[in-house]
């Protein structure tokens, strides 16, 4: 007996990270339940002309964090999963972030609550911004056993960074869950000590915000947190790589044969420090860290993308507004660069700007396009086989896309909460014709559909890549206190 399928999304070319293939997709309860020619069903999807992609996983998306200081994001989880309904991305991992002094596990449920309207799958890191020991002994182990397999630190950041101390515990703790740590990688002090020296020196406007994080401050954190993982062999996750002096920070790790692995974001292959230089206050919506820098670190980011070393591609979507009392401007108008919030939307512009400069100008093939933006989150995240690939079993999470077309980036098309882009006017080829969630459309003919709370919260099992490796560099195991033979 041949079952009914639900779905057939036919003609198109599906592309996974292994190769490209043209084929039907028989789709049957939310998932894909065929691979063949000429499948018929009780709905067809016509794919003529398109490529068929996995939807996008975005590893490293902030969404409704509660306000920190003066600012408040700009998107909550029904308007943040619209705009990556829209970008072609159908899964999130968000950020459950402990305020200081607060519970890890009350942020967590009140995270659930705020994520109920999410359009699209989504996950949670922790991030531990106040490693007391009721955090890191009772409440991380049981938050990592119900499914939020990842931890994220901050070096830099006051009210949020870690000291070494700090740093060493967590990580240790995260080893014993079983969870990935994810970092972000700035070496405080010299940030802190060059922003008050140069705003002294009457240097205030947002270009300077490049000067007072220089690749060395990366670099350095890379160097210290790639020797604290090595140390407790844990495996990690360094976030936003800028440029190729630090990714190659993270390329001598992995040579050492460390579980470290890399990402970098759009933003660092598309803006420079000159934006940070428009006129007036503009500049403020390129202030994010680490900053963009030259057009020859945006080019010589592919390097270590080909070989492997920035494995994924993720938005670091940390939307606030422009032209808003708590976005941007939250310190004035013409505040010094050290007072404007980070951040800035990408999540609907993260597969557009990948493609078109991965793609379009001949980096990288199409395989290798999907693996950035979602099989290989989705592996090293503990998601796959579910998500990020085309393959009987797995969801039905798939975006029909055009090659071809060009379209112009613009506010409007971000379906973001926010209002701008940083990609504003900017002209890519490939766009986004229709993504489905499970099977169910949630972007189709540039209008979001469905509703919110389409979503759903994905758990995470162990799975490989988290597994320490069991080698020390010296013969004992601090983080269990034993002799290694
Ligand atoms: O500037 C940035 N990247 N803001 C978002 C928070 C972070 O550092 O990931
Ligand atoms: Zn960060
Ligand atoms: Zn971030």
């Amino acid at each position: 007996m041949t079952l009914e399928l639900d779905a057939v999304i036919s003609g198109g070319t599906a592309v996974t990270s292994g190769g490209v293939a043209r084929t039907d997709i028989g789709i049957l309860d939310g998932r894909i339940a065929a691979l063949a020619p000429r499948l018929s069903a009780k709905r067809t999807i016509d794919a003529h002309g398109l490529l068929v992609l996995p939807g996008g996983v975005d590893s490293h998306v902030h969404l409704d964090q509660p306000a920190t200081g003066a600012s408040a994001m700009s998107d909550d989880f029904d308007s943040g999963t619209a705009s990556a309904a829209a970008g072609g991305t159908t899964t999130v991992i968000c950020f459950a972030w402990q305020p200081r002094g607060g519970s890890l596990k009350a942020t967590v449920e009140d995270y659930h609550r705020r994520a109920a309207k999410a359009r699209v799958d989504y996950a949670f890191h922790l991030t531990v911004t106040d490693p007391t020991s009721t955090v890191l002994e009772d409440e991380l182990p049981a938050l990592v056993e119900s499914g939020c397999r990842s931890v994220k630190v901050f070096m830099t950041y006051d009210g949020v960074g870690l000291d070494d101390i700090q740093l060493i515990n967590t990580l240790a703790a995260a080893r014993k869950a079983g969870a990935l740590v994810c970092v972000h990688a700035e070496h405080h002090g010299p940030i802190k000590y060059l922003s008050e020296r140069i705003v002294a020196a009457g240097l205030t406007a947002p270009k300077y915000h490049a000067w007072a994080k220089p690749p060395l401050v990366e670099r350095e954190a890379i160097g210290r947190i790639t020797a604290i993982a090595e140390m407790l062999d844990v495996p990690i996750q360094i976030f936003h790589v800028s440029c190729p002096e630090t990714a190659a920070e993270v390329a001598r790790a992995r040579a050492r044969g460390l579980k470290v692995w890399a990402e970098t974001c759009p933003q660092y292959l598309s803006l420079t420090a000159e934006d940070l230089d428009r006129p007036g206050f503009e500049g403020a919506k390129f202030i994010f860290g680490p900053p963009a820098r030259s057009a020859s670190d945006c080019d010589g980011l592919w390097h270590y993308l080909r070989d492997g070393t920035l494995g994924v591609i993720s938005s670091d979507h940390s939307p606030l507004s422009f032209d808003h009392p708590k976005g941007k401007k939250a310190a004035g108008d013409d505040a010094s660069f050290d007072k404007v919030p980070n951040g800035i939307p990408g999540l609907a512009a993260r597969l557009p700007i990948t493609f078109h400069e991965g793609v379009v100008k001949g980096r990288i093939d199409l395989p290798t396009f999907v693996d950035l933006v979602a099989t290989r989150p989705a592996r090293l995240f503990g998601l796959a086989p579910t998500k990020g690939s085309i393959a009987v079993g797995a969801d039905a999470d798939l975006v029909l896309w055009d090659p071809d077309a060009t379209q112009v980036l613009t506010q409007a098309g971000q379906h973001h909460g926010g209002d701008y882009t940083p990609y504003e006017g900017r002209e890519v080829r490939g766009r986004v014709i229709a993504t489905y969630l499970r099977g169910q459309p949630v972007f189709e003919n540039g209008q979001i559909k469905g509703s919110p709370g389409s979503g759903r919260f994905l758990p995470r099992a162990p799975y490989p890549e988290i597994a320490p490796r069991g080698v020390f560099p010296i013969p004992f195991n601090p983080v269990d206190g034993t002799l290694v033979a």
